[in-house]
């Protein structure tokens, strides 16, 4: 595929609704559990994008059918599962393949999956995976770069174990071993859960299935294994981090955009953050509204925390708003602390954000000025794209390719609400 790149006439106020596609992280781990069930599952308001792509082809790869129904359904059947590897070549490409271990465990008592390495986010271990894979009664050996996982017949046994790491909860961890634990013998608990709403999602998919896992959203899940899941439907959570990102749109340009079809339940600490920066926001259970009144509006300090707290998953978008916010801001990253690669961009366009060891000071500026800039991973890319919709000029954020992993049409969704945005080919 040739590059693109995403070109931005900077300056106007975004104006207008959008609609929130469902969420990509909820998404994956569904897909992945779905090879659990007998018969076959209908997910919809899956969103379209290249990791949800990725995922589909690693599960057609291990022997299910993954097909799209409809734009936004996908019927997944898990019957024909025979494989069970997880190849370098696409976990490179997606970390979030590794969600097909645990299932693979469960169903085959097998699983090899390349191990994932660090990425634009800085290093992202997986020992909480192991750690309670093992404590299940799992067998892993690192081989060749290869996570080899066997759990013979009968030897997944329900334990109570501790999830929690040195960052707090892991949401990727805690997925994995509950879907693991469905093949188990017996009750597993897990301590120290991840309570972001995806993990729940996963929960409350299982049990829509015929499963029972108690505790969704708390720090303590219970899953019964052994039990016979059968197919259904289910629907995807909207994406809260998508929500945010628009709401951040209409925040920088000065504008009033509404966030459609969202869970503002799942977003309180972005909500929180944006008033008290001063926007106004309407809010009702599935829409959030952010108008720009045109009132002052004063700098903030943001923790990035897992859920409920700020999500790190906006950090890059924060700070793009933080950058033309008068007064002195700053930003502490406690989930991925190198997870400020988007900074160097900014200051490109004008911005003025000193660096420290996981924290940023951000000296709010009158006015941005447009610029060609590098999109590094998912996130950043959304925030290098906001601050061009409010840059003065012309901004050319290179290799999209990052933020369609993510944001499902993202230029044709900001058209929509009256940015100069299109797409073209980037030269190599
Ligand atoms: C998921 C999200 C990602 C988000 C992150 C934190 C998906 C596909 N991705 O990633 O967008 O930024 O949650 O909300 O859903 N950790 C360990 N050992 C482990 C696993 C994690 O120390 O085995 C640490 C991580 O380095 C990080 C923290 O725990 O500091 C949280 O990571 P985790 O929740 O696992 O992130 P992911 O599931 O990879």
């Amino acid at each position: 595929m040739p590059l693109e790149k995403i070109m931005i006439e900077g300056g106007l106020p975004l104006k207008g609704s959008v609609k929130i596609s469902g969420s990509k992280n909820a998404a994956l781990p569904l897909m992945a559990a779905s090879v659990l069930v007998d018969g076959p599952v209908r997910l919809s308001n899956v969103p379209q994008l290249s990791d949800i792509r990725t995922m589909a082809d690693l599960l057609r790869n291990l022997g299910a059918l993954c097909e799209w129904v409809t734009d936004d359904s996908l019927v997944i059947d898990g019957s024909g599962l025979s494989g069970f590897e997880a190849p370098y070549d696409t976990v490179r490409k997606m970390r979030a393949s590794i969600y097909v271990l645990g299932p693979l465990l469960a169903r085959l008592g097998r699983a090899r999956v390349s191990a994932p390495g660090g990425c634009a986010i800085g290093p992202r271990p997986i020992d909480l995976h192991l750690r309670g894979l093992e404590a299940i009664g799992t067998e892993i050996a690192l081989e060749h770069g290869y996570i080899e996982a066997s759990a013979g017949p009968g030897k997944l046994q329900g334990r109570e174990l501790d999830l929690i790491g040195p960052n707090g909860a892991s949401v990727g961890a805690t997925c994995n071993v509950m879907m693991a634990a469905l093949g188990a013998q017996g009750t597993t608990v897990i301590r120290g859960a991840a309570r972001e709403p995806e993990v729940a999602d996963l929960c409350n998919f299982i049990n829509a299935m015929g499963g029972a896992v108690e505790g969704a959203g708390t720090d303590t899940l219970a899953i019964e294994g052994g039990r016979k899941l059968g197919g259904g439907k289910y629907s995807v959570i909207p994406d809260r981090i998508e929500a945010a990102t628009f709401l951040v749109a209409g925040a920088i340009t000065q504008g009033d955009v509404t966030a459609e079809g969202c869970r503002a339940d799942m977003m309180q600490a972005v909500l929180d953050a944006l008033s008290e920066i001063g926007f106004e926001l309407e809010v009702s259970k599935d829409r959030v509204r952010l108008n720009c009144s045109g009132g002052p509006l004063k700098p903030v300090n943001i923790v990035t925390m897992p859920y409920p707290d700020f999500p790190t998953d906006v950090q890059a978008q924060l700070t793009a708003l933080l950058t033309l916010v008068p007064g002195v801001s700053t930003v502490k990253e406690t989930i991925y602390v190198d997870r400020f690669i988007h900074i160097a961009e900014l200051l490109r366009l004008g911005a003025d954000i000193t660096l420290g060891r996981g924290e940023i000071t951000i000296n709010g500026v009158e006015s941005l000025s447009g610029a060609p800039v590098m999109a590094s991973d998912l996130r950043a890319s959304a925030a290098l794209v906001l601050a061009g919709l409010a840059a003065q000029g012309t901004t050319d954020v290179l290799r999209v390719y990052h933020i369609d992993r993510g944001y499902e049409r993202i230029d044709n969704k900001l058209r929509s609400l009256g940015a100069r945005i299109r797409r073209g080919p980037q030269d190599q």
